[in-house]
């Protein structure tokens, strides 16, 4: 949400394909909706069918100075359709490669919940990566577009913990997106 006559500064791209079975995403989808600053984008709510409409999502992208990736960590990675609106969205010549600077001084932000327990991203821990290292690809994406990499936002073990946690995390989770629209407009 965002006062009057102010273009939002922060744009979430949540991707969550079976939110009628989520418990954490819907609770920090719900945050990141109120938020100051935000403005709210759904993929699987927006293309059911996968297909993309390129130009307007790289309007949005343009629009924006945050680009906040929210989702829940599936297969060590993003869901399906996230990978696929980068893989038609980010294209050569606009994220990247010859005249692709379009993205270039803007910041990424990722938020993103885990089935696994904090202590199983550790080397010693059943995944046997830490997340900064299940990270790197989108990591690497940002600096590849000449992109700000912040601090990502994990929630943990996101299946068991209970309401009030869940709200606690969305919480943090809307302050540190306020926090980041706030510094955008200062740099603006
Ligand atoms: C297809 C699939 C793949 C998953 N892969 C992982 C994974 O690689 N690592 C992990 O910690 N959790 C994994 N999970 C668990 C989800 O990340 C977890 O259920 C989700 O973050 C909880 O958020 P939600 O309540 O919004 O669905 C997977 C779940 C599904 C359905």
């Amino acid at each position: 949400m965002e006062p009057e006559g102010r273009e939002p500064s922060v744009l979430v791209v949540f991707a969550h394909p079976a939110l009628e079975r989520s418990r954490a995403n819907t609770v920090l989808a719900d945050a990141a909706r109120d938020a100051a600053g935000v403005r709210f984008h759904d993929l699987y709510e927006t293309y059911p069918d996968f297909v993309i409409d390129v130009e307007a999502e790289q309007r949005k992208l343009l629009a924006h100075q945050v680009i906040a990736l929210q989702f829940p960590m599936y297969w060590y990675s993003t869901p399906a359709l996230m990978k696929e609106w980068l893989d038609l969205v980010w294209l050569h010549g606009f994220a990247y490669g010859k005249g692709g600077d379009r993205l270039e001084g803007k910041q990424l932000f990722v938020a993103c919940t885990t089935g696994g327990p904090a202590q199983a991203y550790h080397k010693r821990g059943y995944n046997r990566f830490t997340m900064e290292e299940f990270l790197r690809p989108l990591e690497q994406t940002a600096a590849l577009c000449g992109m700000t990499w912040e601090n990502p936002y994990v929630v943990h073990g996101a299946r068991l913990k209970d309401s009030a946690h869940i709200q606690g995390e969305a919480d943090r989770y809307r302050a540190r997106l306020e926090g980041l629209a706030a510094g955008a407009r200062e740099t603006v």
